[in-house]
Protein backbone atom coordinates (compact mmCIF):
# COMPACT_ATOMS: atom_id res chain seq x y z
CA UNK A 1 0.00 0.00 0.00
CA UNK A 2 1.49 3.41 -0.60
CA UNK A 3 1.20 5.66 2.11
CA UNK A 4 1.38 9.62 2.35
CA UNK A 5 5.02 11.07 2.78
CA UNK A 6 5.01 13.49 6.31
CA UNK A 7 6.63 16.46 4.64
CA UNK A 8 9.04 19.26 6.69
CA UNK A 9 6.91 20.59 9.65
CA UNK A 10 5.06 17.32 10.63
CA UNK A 11 6.56 16.51 14.21
CA UNK A 12 7.03 12.44 13.36
CA UNK A 13 10.10 13.49 11.29
CA UNK A 14 11.65 15.24 14.58
CA UNK A 15 11.52 12.33 17.05
CA UNK A 16 14.04 9.78 17.85
CA UNK A 17 12.52 6.58 16.52
CA UNK A 18 11.86 3.44 18.41
CA UNK A 19 14.17 0.21 17.43
CA UNK A 20 12.35 -2.72 16.47
CA UNK A 21 11.78 -5.44 18.53
CA UNK A 22 11.16 -8.36 16.02
CA UNK A 23 10.56 -8.87 12.68
CA UNK A 24 6.89 -9.42 12.94
CA UNK A 25 4.80 -9.79 9.61
CA UNK A 26 3.40 -6.57 10.78
CA UNK A 27 7.20 -5.38 10.42
CA UNK A 28 7.34 -6.97 7.16
CA UNK A 29 4.22 -5.05 5.91
CA UNK A 30 5.26 -1.92 7.16
CA UNK A 31 8.38 -2.61 4.98
CA UNK A 32 6.75 -3.23 2.12
CA UNK A 33 4.67 -0.41 2.38
CA UNK A 34 7.89 1.91 2.62
CA UNK A 35 9.42 -0.25 -0.51
CA UNK A 36 6.08 0.48 -2.76
CA UNK A 37 6.09 3.99 -1.40
CA UNK A 38 9.53 4.77 -2.31
CA UNK A 39 9.47 3.16 -5.54
CA UNK A 40 5.58 5.33 -6.28
CA UNK A 41 7.31 8.35 -6.09
CA UNK A 42 10.92 7.75 -7.32
CA UNK A 43 13.04 7.87 -4.59
CA UNK A 44 16.23 6.03 -3.47
CA UNK A 45 15.47 6.24 -0.04
CA UNK A 46 12.84 6.41 2.36
CA UNK A 47 12.80 5.60 6.19
CA UNK A 48 9.90 4.48 8.37
CA UNK A 49 9.29 8.00 10.07
CA UNK A 50 8.65 9.73 6.66
CA UNK A 51 5.68 7.53 6.47
CA UNK A 52 4.34 8.20 10.08
CA UNK A 53 5.75 5.49 11.78
CA UNK A 54 8.92 6.06 14.37
CA UNK A 55 10.49 2.72 13.95
CA UNK A 56 13.81 2.14 13.25
CA UNK A 57 13.59 1.21 9.73
CA UNK A 58 14.75 2.48 6.45
CA UNK A 59 14.76 1.09 2.61
CA UNK A 60 16.95 2.46 0.12
CA UNK A 61 17.58 1.46 -3.70
CA UNK A 62 20.31 3.80 -5.48
CA UNK A 63 18.21 2.19 -8.78
CA UNK A 64 15.01 3.17 -8.04
CA UNK A 65 13.54 -0.16 -8.33
CA UNK A 66 15.07 -0.70 -11.58
CA UNK A 67 17.39 -3.63 -10.57
CA UNK A 68 15.68 -6.00 -7.85
CA UNK A 69 19.20 -6.70 -6.04
CA UNK A 70 19.68 -3.51 -5.24
CA UNK A 71 16.85 -3.11 -2.67
CA UNK A 72 18.17 -2.80 1.09
CA UNK A 73 15.90 -3.15 3.70
CA UNK A 74 17.28 -2.34 7.50
CA UNK A 75 16.12 -2.52 10.42
CA UNK A 76 17.48 -1.32 13.72
CA UNK A 77 20.50 -0.16 11.52
CA UNK A 78 23.84 1.00 12.48
CA UNK A 79 26.73 2.46 10.46
CA UNK A 80 29.63 0.35 11.69
CA UNK A 81 32.49 1.81 8.99
CA UNK A 82 32.96 5.52 7.63
CA UNK A 83 35.33 6.48 5.04
CA UNK A 84 36.01 9.48 2.88
CA UNK A 85 33.98 12.70 2.01
CA UNK A 86 32.05 13.50 -0.91
CA UNK A 87 29.75 16.84 -1.22
CA UNK A 88 27.45 16.36 -3.69
CA UNK A 89 23.33 18.33 -3.74
CA UNK A 90 20.65 15.74 -1.97
CA UNK A 91 17.37 15.92 -1.90
CA UNK A 92 14.15 14.44 0.54
CA UNK A 93 11.39 13.13 -0.09
CA UNK A 94 9.72 14.91 2.77
CA UNK A 95 11.48 18.57 1.22
CA UNK A 96 9.81 18.06 -2.13
CA UNK A 97 11.54 20.42 -4.91
CA UNK A 98 14.72 21.48 -2.58
CA UNK A 99 18.08 20.59 -2.57
CA UNK A 100 21.02 21.40 -1.03
CA UNK A 101 25.04 20.21 -1.27
CA UNK A 102 25.84 18.59 1.93
CA UNK A 103 28.81 16.63 2.96
CA UNK A 104 28.74 13.53 3.34
CA UNK A 105 30.72 9.78 3.64
CA UNK A 106 31.77 8.08 0.16
CA UNK A 107 31.58 4.57 1.62
CA UNK A 108 29.91 3.01 4.79
CA UNK A 109 29.35 -0.04 5.83
CA UNK A 110 25.75 -0.44 7.62
CA UNK A 111 24.67 -3.34 9.75
CA UNK A 112 20.78 -4.37 10.97
CA UNK A 113 18.70 -6.59 10.03
CA UNK A 114 16.73 -7.95 6.56
CA UNK A 115 12.90 -8.21 5.67
CA UNK A 116 13.27 -12.11 7.17
CA UNK A 117 14.75 -10.60 10.86
CA UNK A 118 18.59 -11.79 9.55
CA UNK A 119 21.37 -10.16 10.52
CA UNK A 120 23.07 -8.36 7.39
CA UNK A 121 25.81 -5.97 6.66
CA UNK A 122 25.93 -3.85 3.21
CA UNK A 123 28.48 -1.73 2.37
CA UNK A 124 27.38 1.50 0.44
CA UNK A 125 29.29 3.33 -1.87
CA UNK A 126 28.67 6.87 -3.60
CA UNK A 127 25.05 7.34 -3.74
CA UNK A 128 24.43 4.55 -1.90
CA UNK A 129 26.63 5.64 1.25
CA UNK A 130 24.83 9.19 0.91
CA UNK A 131 21.44 7.75 1.13
CA UNK A 132 22.92 5.52 3.99
CA UNK A 133 23.91 8.21 5.72
CA UNK A 134 20.61 10.55 4.73
CA UNK A 135 18.14 7.55 6.03
CA UNK A 136 20.09 7.07 9.24
CA UNK A 137 19.60 10.94 10.14
CA UNK A 138 15.94 10.19 9.78
CA UNK A 139 15.94 7.80 12.70
CA UNK A 140 17.46 10.53 14.76
CA UNK A 141 14.90 13.53 13.65
CA UNK A 142 17.13 14.94 11.55
CA UNK A 143 16.80 16.56 7.78
CA UNK A 144 19.59 17.20 5.81
CA UNK A 145 18.19 21.12 6.13
CA UNK A 146 20.13 20.37 9.48
CA UNK A 147 23.12 20.32 7.89
CA UNK A 148 22.68 23.49 5.48
CA UNK A 149 23.64 26.98 7.31
CA UNK A 150 23.20 30.52 6.57
CA UNK A 151 21.79 31.90 3.29
CA UNK A 152 20.69 28.59 1.64
CA UNK A 153 18.86 27.23 4.49
CA UNK A 154 17.30 30.21 4.99
CA UNK A 155 15.93 30.68 1.72
CA UNK A 156 14.66 26.86 1.74
CA UNK A 157 12.68 27.72 5.04
CA UNK A 158 11.57 31.26 3.23
CA UNK A 159 10.00 29.10 0.34
CA UNK A 160 8.89 26.84 2.73
CA UNK A 161 6.77 29.52 4.36
CA UNK A 162 5.31 30.56 1.68
CA UNK A 163 3.89 27.71 0.32
CA UNK A 164 2.58 26.92 3.66
CA UNK A 165 0.72 30.31 3.65
CA UNK A 166 -0.97 29.31 0.33
CA UNK A 167 -2.00 26.45 1.20
CA UNK A 168 0.89 24.40 -0.95
CA UNK A 169 2.67 22.23 1.87
NI1 LIG B 1 14.86 12.13 3.38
Amino acid sequence: MIRPIAKYGDEVLRRTAEPVESVTPEIQRLIDDMVETMYAVSGVGLAAPQIGVSRRIFVADPSSGHRDEDLVVMVNPEIIEREGVQTEPEGCLSLPGFEGSIARPTRVVVRGLDREGDQHEIEGTDLLARAFQHEMDHLEGSLFLDHLRGFTREAILRKIRKLRRSGKW
